[in-house]
């Protein structure tokens, strides 16, 4: 059987990681990506980590007849994992027209070629902003969906519906669809980590590039809320364990009769981080201080949320290993390195 996968956005901050894995794990991989938010190079630190080149097409996939062309280059195609997304929640609710295409165009393209060439399986990514504010903690895959506050969290619920009625309607493929928490980290060896687009908008970049000199100080969003020091609570994932996850879903889904055509996973630690502690462990971990100010809350911040693992631990197989501090360290060393470039 072919251990062909295509891997969009694979140039990216997960797809990146799980590339990585998925080559670590004897899969075949063939990225494709825009380079809207990644470079070329991304492709050298795979290959430095792994010792094999992955196929790199830039590529849309808007453009239709572009995934029509790859998938009859390679007519062994067995899965897809779709990263390729707009990501950036703030600039959404500036750009929604922008988002719902690149975000459900894009999915749509891959689903309707998928019967036409035999792949039998998506794994996609999705995120915990589809249950908004949990009412109960720690939140499981059973937990109602709640309205999307912005486009881009809209396009992730939208992205499910599309899944879900695809599988209902019978099409021959299967899915796992994969909601992340809040991934942090790099890889240990600092070839591939995040690259954020100008101002980082995530915590962890933010604190990084602070904490090198790069920002003159870290805002807290919040310490009102209802949370043990009033900062927000979050799930933080290392990145390589979240990427490790994505091989697992992989071969359940295409090596296995397991589960049904289409299964839904938490990925997170179980375990609720605020933003003081999160600063605390980093400067714990690196030693290394970083200036913080406490400012106003973020419109559209959810106060907390952190996951039930277990769907994925008993079913997957899966658990997030490593610490926060180890996992704030791989940051650091990242973000180092970016500094000696
Ligand atoms: C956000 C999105 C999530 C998306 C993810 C990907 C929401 C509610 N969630 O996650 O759907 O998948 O981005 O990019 O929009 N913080 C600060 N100062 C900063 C930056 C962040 O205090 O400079 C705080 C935030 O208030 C939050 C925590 O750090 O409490 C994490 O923020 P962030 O890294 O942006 O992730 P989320 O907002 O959880």
């Amino acid at each position: 059987m072919s251990k062909r996968i295509v891997v969009t956005g694979g140039t990216g901050y997960i797809g990146s990681h799980t590339v990585v894995e998925l080559q670590a794990a004897g899969y075949e991989v063939i990225i494709v990506d825009n380079l809207s938010n990644s470079t070329a190079a991304v492709v050298d630190g795979i290959e430095k980590i792994s010792g094999v080149r992955p196929v790199f097409l830039e590529l849309d996939c808007n453009d239709k007849e572009g995934l029509r062309r790859l998938f009859q280059s390679y007519p062994d195609v067995r899965g897809i994992i779709h990263f390729a997304a707009s990501k950036a929640v703030g600039e959404s609710v500036h750009k929604p027209l922008e988002y719902y295409r690149n975000n459900i165009v894009t999915l749509l393209n891959l689903l309707e070629l998928m019967p036409e060439f035999g792949v039998q399986g998506i794994v996609f990514s999705s995120s915990c902003t589809v249950y908004g504010q949990p009412d109960i903690l720690p939140v499981t895959e059973e937990a109602p969906i709640k309205p999307a506050l912005s486009p881009y969290g809209n396009t992730k619920q939208i992205n499910e519906e599309i899944i879900r009625d695809a599988i209902h309607a019978g099409l021959p493929f299967k899915s796992i669809i994969l909601r992340y928490f809040n991934p942090i980290g790099a890889h240990p060896t600092a070839e591939i980590g995040e690259l954020p687009n100008g101002i980082p908008q995530n915590l962890v970049p933010f604190i990084t590039q602070t904490a090198i000199g790069l920002r003159e100080e870290l805002s807290v969003f919040g310490n009102d809320y209802d949370t043990p020091d009033g900062s927000c609570i979050r799930d933080y994932i290392n990145v390589v364990d979240l990427a490790k996850a994505h091989v697992l879903a992989i071969v359940r889904m295409l090596e296995t009769a397991a589960g049904s055509p289409l299964e839904v996973f938490n990925l997170g630690t179980g375990r609720g981080v605020t933003v003081l502690e999160l600063i605390n462990a980093f400067e714990k971990a690196t030693g290394v201080n970083v200036p913080y100010r406490i400012v106003g809350r973020r419109e559209g911040d959810i106060e907390k949320v952190w996951a039930d693992p277990r769907h994925a631990n008993d079913v997957l197989g899966w658990t997030a290993k490593e610490s926060v501090e180890d996992t704030l360290l791989t940051a650091w060393n990242w973000q180092k390195r970016l500094r000696d470039r």
